[in-house]
């Protein structure tokens, strides 16, 4: 709700032309750093996506590295459930499947372990930010691949003008802010 946006969007500071000119950087580690605002953003995407019995439950979460490492750990922690990375090209040390995309600056590849998921097992899929949706595609395919099913992708802010929730579709996003 308008509480927990106002909450991401005060712990956010836009920094211009990082990494490159022309480009905002969304930099979220001043919520991250403030205990009370990252409990309150954590609680409110378990709030919206509760690892019980309902049709968007969720038995494990995955983070997309880096900055989405710091909000899957702390989602998987506080459901009681698993937290699988979802790692940069090279980093991962067993048999991985890979899937590359533009970003909003650059090109990259996302890898996850091909044993990371019990087939069927049902996957809450976190970011910090959604821009482009390059990332986000990427993550949800790999997860698809490996043989999860995606139980939902959540973000702490969406930028709305890159459309990556359009790129997405059919597939839904929960956002906390949508600026
Ligand atoms: C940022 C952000 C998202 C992604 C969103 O990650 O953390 O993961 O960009 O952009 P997109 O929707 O256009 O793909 P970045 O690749 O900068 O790396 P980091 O998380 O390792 O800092
Ligand atoms: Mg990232």
């Amino acid at each position: 709700g308008p509480e927990l946006a106002a909450v991401v969007a005060a712990g956010t500071v836009d920094v211009p032309d990082f990494p490159k000119p022309g480009i905002v950087f969304k930099d979220l580690m001043p919520l991250f750093a403030d205990g009370a605002a990252f409990r309150r953003v954590i609680d409110g995407i378990l709030a919206h996506h509760r690892p019980d019995g309902r049709s968007d439950g969720f038995d494990v979460v995955a983070g997309v590295e880096a900055r989405g490492f710091v909000v899957a750990a702390a989602v998987a922690y506080a459901a009681g459930c698993g937290v699988v990375p979802v790692r940069k090209a090279g980093k991962l040390p067993r048999k991985a499947l890979s899937a590359s995309y533009e970003l909003e600056y650059g090109e990259a590849t996302l890898e996850v372990h091909e044993d990371a998921f019990i087939a069927g097992q049902r996957v809450l899929v976190v970011d910090d930010v959604l821009a482009t949706g390059g990332t986000a595609g990427a993550a949800l395919e790999l997860v698809e691949r490996a043989g999860g099913t995606v139980a939902g992708f959540t973000v702490l802010m969406e930028l709305a003008f890159l459309k990556g929730r359009e790129r997405l579709s059919p597939r839904t996003v929960h956002a906390l802010l949508t600026v």
